[in-house]
């Protein structure tokens, strides 16, 4: 079986899902569910006996341990994170406790399980780290993209201590020789996203006939995948990356926010017209995110070359799927924007 850590998050949930539904291997999926984790996105694997899911905190190392001993994965991909810059901004101590000192902990549980397996398990096992592309810092205009070996110069709490948990995966290939992989990933979108993230706010602030608030000038840059194009990556550098090398991610589609908020716009004029007017008349600039990276982008080429990975989805096919998504599945979207959603709004937007 293999150990998901996050899995009832964003990406961990869509890669779980997809997994159950293309192998026959069995998932143990670890999660603390904080108010990023949401069961009900695995709900349709309720019944499924491949599917375990464990509530639990990747810093516990009793109970990591008692779960490598008990279910004896053959690799952990760790999803697990702090993972919304806003709120690394507002409180950075649980992004250095999950990010930091769970990676850690995660680390030092696999490595005392990888060291009582015989010789043709432990060369078989894999640690798979999954990580951003925020831990290089930011680029100019005309910067080329960011590739494996560009320089990290992670710029907000968060994305500091998604690389030093880069580092620490890292220095646990060449100290201990745990066979590990790391991937470092752009924006991406998709389906059971949480209403905090550019993407998802504004489609549920469309709806809700509120104000679609755009930081700054709205020319920050970002680079966006498509969820599932991602989860497909994953698994692929799981079957075939080199041991302790580092895959960049990224769909090669840098847009700006405004043209994402503007085509978002264009979407929902299609798909769920307004009585009156268009969405775009929503849009709203209001102040601007201290230490804002101004443009991300990543160089995908070893990923293609190396292991044939490609994006099935142009961000024009995935984007009106997602938008398509939000639309059919209102009930998930209300279901998470408890009142813990409702402070962090007030909290980000109304101050
Ligand atoms: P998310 O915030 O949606 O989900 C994180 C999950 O981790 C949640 O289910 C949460 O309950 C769980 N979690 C948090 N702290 C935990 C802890 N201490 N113990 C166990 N579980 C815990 O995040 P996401 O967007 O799905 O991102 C998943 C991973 O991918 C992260 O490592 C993130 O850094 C990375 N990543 C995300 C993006 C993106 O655009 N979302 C891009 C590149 C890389
Ligand atoms: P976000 O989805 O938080 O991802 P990240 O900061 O990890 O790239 O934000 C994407 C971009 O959208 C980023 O440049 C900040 C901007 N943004 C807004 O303009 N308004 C918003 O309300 C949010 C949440 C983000």
């Amino acid at each position: 079986m293999i150990l998901v850590t996050g899995g009832a998050g964003f990406i961990g949930a869509n890669f779980v899902l997809e997994w159950l539904n293309a192998s026959d291997e069995p998932v143990l999926n670890l999660d603390k569910l904080t108010y990023a984790g949401n069961l009900g996105t695995l709900r349709s694997q309720q019944d499924n006996p491949r599917h375990v899911f464990v509530r639990a905190d990747i810093c516990d190392r009793a109970t990591v341990d008692r779960l490598f001993a008990e279910h004896k994965p053959r690799a952990v991909l760790h999803f697990a994170a702090e993972s919304h810059v806003d709120r690394s901004i507002h409180g950075p101590a649980d992004f250095v406790q999950t990010n930091v000192v769970g990676t850690f902990t995660l680390l030092e549980a696999a490595r005392s399980y990888w060291n009582t397996l015989n010789d043709a398990d432990k060369a078989a096992f894999r640690f798979l780290h999954v990580s951003t592309d925020e831990v290089f810092g930011s680029l100019s205009a005309t910067d080329p993209q960011f590739s494996e070996t560009t320089p990290y110069a992670p710029n907000s709490p968060y994305s500091a201590t998604k690389a030093g948990s880069d580092h620490l995966v890292r220095a646990y290939h060449h100290t201990y020789g745990l066979p590990v992989l790391t991937t470092n990933c752009s924006n991406n979108y998709g389906p059971y996203q949480f209403p905090e993230k550019l993407i998802p706010l504004m489609i549920a602030n469309a709806l809700a006939g509120k104000p679609l608030p755009v930081y700054g000038d709205g020319l920050n840059v970002r680079d966006w995948l498509y969820v599932g194009d991602h989860c497909v990556a994953i698994r692929e550098v799981l079957a075939r990356g080199t041991l302790g090398e580092t895959y960049n991610v990224g769909g090669w589609n840098e847009k700006t926010n405004l043209d994402v908020v503007h085509t978002l716009c264009g979407l929902l004029d299609d798909l769920r017209p307004k009585a009156s007017g268009s969405y775009r008349d929503q849009i709203t600039f209001v102040k601007d995110r201290p230490g804002h990276d101004r443009r991300y982008a990543i160089d995908a080429r070893k990923l293609e070359r190396d292991l044939g990975w490609k994006p099935a989805e142009t961000f024009e096919t995935g984007l009106r799927k997602t938008v398509q998504w939000y639309l059919d599945n209102q009930d998930w979207v209300q279901n998470v924007m408890s009142g813990e959603y409702r402070n962090w709004v007030a909290k980000q937007y109304e101050a």
